[in-house]
This record gives structure tokens, sequence and C-alpha cells, in this order.
């Protein structure tokens, strides 16, 4: 029996994600400001599926279920709701996703010397297990289960060597390859790296279906 996991948000990333979990028959609740939409997206996952798992739906604020969390937000939105949930994160393992890129200029968000992931460690209780994990697949991709047939490449940077064990089995089992980089100030890199990979994707003509990965 796997834990259940909290995606924080229904929007792309949520239903890239969710995706490819629910094919490891991980039980899974969307939470947005918005029910109906995470209603929608809990449906058509439902309806995508033959796995026996569960999907459910809540209105963010409510109790989180099981011990993974994802925030699947804007990088902004994933600190407050960091801080609104700092109680029932505790123990937890917490997931950032985000990209912290200001879209005016394509820079980072982020205080020179650090990252969105180790801005909001500083936010939650020692406690919670912060993971940096999936920043650099695009959400398309993750619905798909591949980049240009080839097997997605899932970077993850953590200071806990448990929770990042707990992800890589989930990111093994759901048909991707997991690649631990090292502790979580390596959210730096990851974050850099994928400004650079959005940045090109005008140029290649790529249209947010690229991917990057280590080749041998
Ligand atoms: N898209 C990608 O390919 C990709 C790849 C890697 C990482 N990421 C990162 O993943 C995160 C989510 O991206 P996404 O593409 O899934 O975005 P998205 O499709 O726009 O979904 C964003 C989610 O955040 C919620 N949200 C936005 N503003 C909010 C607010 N003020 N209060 C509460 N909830 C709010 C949205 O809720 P509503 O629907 O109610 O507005 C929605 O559930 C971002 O940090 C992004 O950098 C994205």
């Amino acid at each position: 029996m796997r834990d259940a996991i909290s995606i924080l948000g229904a929007g792309d990333m949520a239903r890239g994600i969710g995706t490819r979990l629910i094919t490891t028959g991980t039980d899974i609740t969307f939470y947005d400001r918005n029910l109906d939409k995470a209603k929608s997206l809990q449906q058509e996952l439902q309806r995508g599926t033959t796995s026996n798992v569960r999907i459910e739906s809540k209105r963010l604020g409510e109790s989180l279920k099981g011990k993974i969390v994802i925030l699947a937000l804007p990088y902004e939105i994933a600190r407050n709701l960091a801080r609104q949930y700092t109680e029932q994160l505790k123990n937890k393992i917490l997931v950032d996703i985000t990209n912290p890129i200001d879209f005016k200029n394509f820079t980072l968000l982020t205080p020179r010397g650090s990252s969105a992931a180790e801005e909001i460690a500083k936010i939650v209780s020692r406690s919670t297990k912060v993971v940096k994990s999936f920043n650099t697949t695009f959400a398309g991709t993750l619905v798909e289960g591949n980049v240009a047939g080839k097997q997605i490449d899932v970077f993850i940077a953590g200071d806990d060597q448990g929770a990042k064990g707990v992800i890589s089995r989930l990111v093994q089992d759901s048909g991707m390859r997991p690649l631990d980089v090292g502790p979580l100030e390596n959210s730096r890199a990851l974050e850099g790296m994928q400004l650079i990979h959005m940045a090109l994707q005008d140029k290649l003509g790529t249209n947010w279906m690229s991917g990057i990965k280590i080749l041998p």
C-alpha cells in the first residue's frame, strides 16, 4: 500500500504528475481554490484509468491527505500555502516543482544564492522534508509519458535521503528515470537549467514538449 499524495493545484502540472503517478496505484487528492476545477481534473483522470486508485478533490485550505504533498502552483502562491499549511506539513515530504520566474524579463525571482526550494524550506518546520523535483519536466511530456519517444529524466534534490528515496521510487514506478542530484542547495542549478530550457522554447520551436536528459 502506497502513501496517498496531496497535489496542491489542479492546473497543467497537477494533470501531468497526476497522470503519471496514478499508474503506480497511488491515491491522489487534488486541491484548488475552485473546487469545480479540482473535481473536473479528478473526473478526467478517473475516466482515463483502469487502475483501482482513489482520486479525490478538495478546496485549497482543507486538510491534507497522505504523507507526500506536491506544490503544483506558482512559486509565490506555493510559498503562501507552505506558510498556511506549516502545522499540517510537519513530518511530511513536501515536493517543490516550481520555477520561480519573472516572466516580464525572464529572470529568477529568488534571492541570489538561493532557490525556490530553499526559500520554501525556510518557511516550513524542520521536520518537513523538502524535495525539489519535476521542475524540468514540461506538463505535456508528463501526460505523454515520454519526450520524443525517450524516457523522461526527473532530477531530484534534497537533504533527506529517505524522502528522496520515496520520490525516486514513485518516479521509477511510473516509468520515468529518477536522478538524485544531491542536496537541496542544488535546486539552484535545477531552477537555473530550467530557466534556460524555457527561454529556448520559442527559438527551438519545441512548443513546451522538450526535456532535459542526460545521455550516455
Ligand atoms: N507547466 C509546466 O510545464 C511546468 C513544468 C515544470 C514546473 N512547472 C511549475 O509548476 C507550477 C504549476 O505550473 P502549471 O503549469 O501547472 O500552472 P497552471 O496550469 O497555471 O496551474 C496553476 C495552479 O495554481 C493555482 N493558482 C494560481 N494562482 C493562484 C492563487 N492566487 N491562489 C491559489 N491558487 C492559485 C491555479 O488555480 P486556479 O486554476 O484556480 O487559477 C492552478 O491550480 C509552477 O510553479 C511552474 O513553474 C510548470
